[in-house]
């Protein structure tokens, strides 16, 4: 019955008419959205919410780093600094290494680019925090191969990187910001150099998060339900756990 009357809508109706019902029939009708506070072209926070409570973002990656606290253990690299190793691995880390590509910092015990690593030995680590670093980085593959060689064998990488994001002006001014990832990019960059079996990838986000995070929105203001719905084609944060081959 429906489809007999839309084909005879479809021969009887003239086209801006068959429009026009069409847009009356969507809801929210076409053109009665209401965009409330975020109808602006500057984002809410354009510091990832951190002045508004947890950046979204880093609310999945604390997750993810929590549920393979085991991990974290032993002698465990993080880039920039070691906050993640202390606050995940505590009494399990034996040493902590932090690697900065340009600056000689306080904490970081190794300067250098991922991408040569030729100053970093191989079979070195147990386990690398390679968090939100791999879209600042443009050989991302050459970055990825580091870190398979300095992994200790059976060594563990917990790797996080974003796929719907604001970029980072800073990095971008400093190192580049080039990419954003999907479970697709993800996979298969790891998989060229880490077996792929060892590999699981996982994403994070729906359409509600990934506009609360385009504009800086905290964790605070969304509903539980709201930020753990995950809808694959609105991936916003990507987490990899890879292992190295023991033999
Ligand atoms: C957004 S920070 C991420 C660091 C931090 N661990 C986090 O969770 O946010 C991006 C980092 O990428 C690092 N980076 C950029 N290019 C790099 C390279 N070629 N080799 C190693 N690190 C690099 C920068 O030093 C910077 O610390």
């Amino acid at each position: 019955m429906k489809s007999w009357l839309s084909a005879f809508g479809r021969r009887l109706l003239p086209v801006a008419i068959r429009r026009k019902i069409v847009r009356l029939t969507r809801w929210p009708p076409v053109g009665r959205v209401r965009f409330g506070s975020l109808r602006r072209l500057r984002p809410i926070s354009a510091e990832w919410g951190l002045d508004r409570g947890k950046p979204i973002d880093r609310y999945f990656i604390e997750r993810f780093l929590a549920q393979n606290a085991a991990d974290i253990q032993g002698r465990v690299l993080e880039i920039g600094a070691n906050s993640y190793t202390l606050a995940f691995g505590g009494a399990r880390v034996t040493q902590s290494d932090v690697l900065h590509v340009a600056e000689d910092r306080p904490q970081v015990t190794i300067v250098g680019d991922l991408t040569a690593g030729e100053h970093i030995q191989p079979d070195m680590f147990d386990c690398i925090i390679l968090t939100q670093t791999l879209q600042a980085i443009y050989d991302v593959r050459a970055a990825i191969a580091t870190v398979h060689r300095t992994l200790k064998p059976g060594g563990v990488v917990l790797a996080t990187v974003p796929g719907i994001g604001k970029i980072s002006r800073y990095d971008m001014e400093r190192w580049g910001y080039y990419w954003g990832f999907t479970t697709a990019s993800a996979r298969r960059l790891f998989e060229e150099a880490f077996r792929p079996a060892n590999v699981q990838v996982e994403a994070y986000g729906n359409v509600l998060t990934s506009i609360s995070f385009l504009h800086g929105l905290a964790v605070e203001e969304l509903r539980a339900g709201e930020l753990e719905a995950v809808d694959p084609d609105f991936q916003m944060l990507i987490t990899i756990r890879a292992v190295k081959d023991t033999a």
